[in-house]
């Protein structure tokens, strides 16, 4: 089917109580897989792209492999921009045929946060487009700070409120404890905080950094609200053991196709897995 509103997912999820994965992508294998795993758990999914995979594979690359991958599936699909830092690469992103894009002024001052969302919510709103704000810094895994200082950065719950208010974003990423990339130790979600946002805002939540976060925790903040779940780095982890098995296994192969097949195959297991701890399966 055509690609669809992320919105309209997240609202039927609001509804269920459950939570639409969203599945970074940088080539066709990792879309097919996405959409593999989606097809056959029978569930929702959000397939995004940040500004360094539209780098690499090129913006009309990502749009036309998902859109087709949607159309040839049955269950419905949303193409998202993650984490567009630039109000003219959002544009891009909206003209190109993306159902739905993230505006990331978290490290502005709140009040051009404000104003940049507001900006983007003006067009988007008028084509039937999605938005997702952050408010707090997510960060990265790799950032060496304490424990202290990444709690500095979590987002403040009255702070959501009036952000929520005053721009009437569709969904916001919050700070809760979670990071990009690869988890030294195991991270530390503070439900309380996402209680206290949950309680000041209505649209839904989302969790960014979820690879690695262990499932019951994640299970855990979607009871709290939290609507929309990115994972990246696990899909990264299983394109590369599937990679590096296939030449274990045969270290003379020279036929891409039997080498990234298999890492196809294991990135499919891996969203599986997720989408059924997400509560999505059966869901489309
Ligand atoms: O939010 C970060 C995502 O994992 C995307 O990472 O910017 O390296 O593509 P990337
Ligand atoms: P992980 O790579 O930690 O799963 O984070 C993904 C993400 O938040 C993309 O926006
Ligand atoms: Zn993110």
């Amino acid at each position: 089917m055509p690609l669809v509103n992320m919105k309209t997912l997240l609202t039927a999820a609001e509804e269920g109580g459950y939570a639409v994965g969203a599945f970074n992508c940088n080539n066709m294998e990792i879309v097919q897989a996405i959409i593999q795993a989606a097809t056959e758990e029978h569930a929702p999914v959000i397939v995004q792209a940040s500004q360094g995979a539209i780098k690499y594979a090129g913006l009309s690359y990502i749009t036309a492999l998902t859109r087709v991958a949607a159309e040839e599936a049955q269950v419905p699909v949303a193409l998202h921009l993650d984490h567009g830092t630039s109000f003219d690469q959002v544009m891009r992103c909206i003209r190109d045929g993306f159902t739905s894009v993230m505006i990331d002024g978290s490290k502005l001052p709140l009040a051009e946060n404000i104003a940049l969302t507001r900006r983007v919510l003006d067009v988007a709103r008028a084509v039937g487009v999605t938005v997702e704000a952050e408010l707090g810094k997510i960060g990265g895994t790799e950032d060496d700070i304490t424990v202290t200082e990444r709690e500095a950065l979590m987002t403040d719950p009255e702070e959501a409120r009036q952000f929520v208010a005053e721009t009437g974003v569709d969904a916001l990423a919050i700070a809760i404890g979670t990071a990009h990339g690869r988890y030294k130790g195991e991270p530390k979600l503070d439900f309380d905080r996402l209680r206290r946002v949950r309680e000041l805002v209505q649209v839904p939540i989302v969790l960014h950094g979820s690879s690695g976060v262990p499932d019951e925790a994640i299970r855990t903040a979607i009871q709290l609200g939290v609507r929309k779940v990115n994972i990246d780095t696990n899909i990264r982890e299983a394109f590369v053991k599937g990679v590096r098995e296939a030449l274990a296994a045969n270290p003379d192969e020279i036929d891409p196709r039997k080498i990234l097949g298999p890492a196809r195959e294991e990135m499919t297991a891996i969203v599986r897995e997720k989408i059924r701890v997400f509560g999505s399966s059966n869901k489309a």
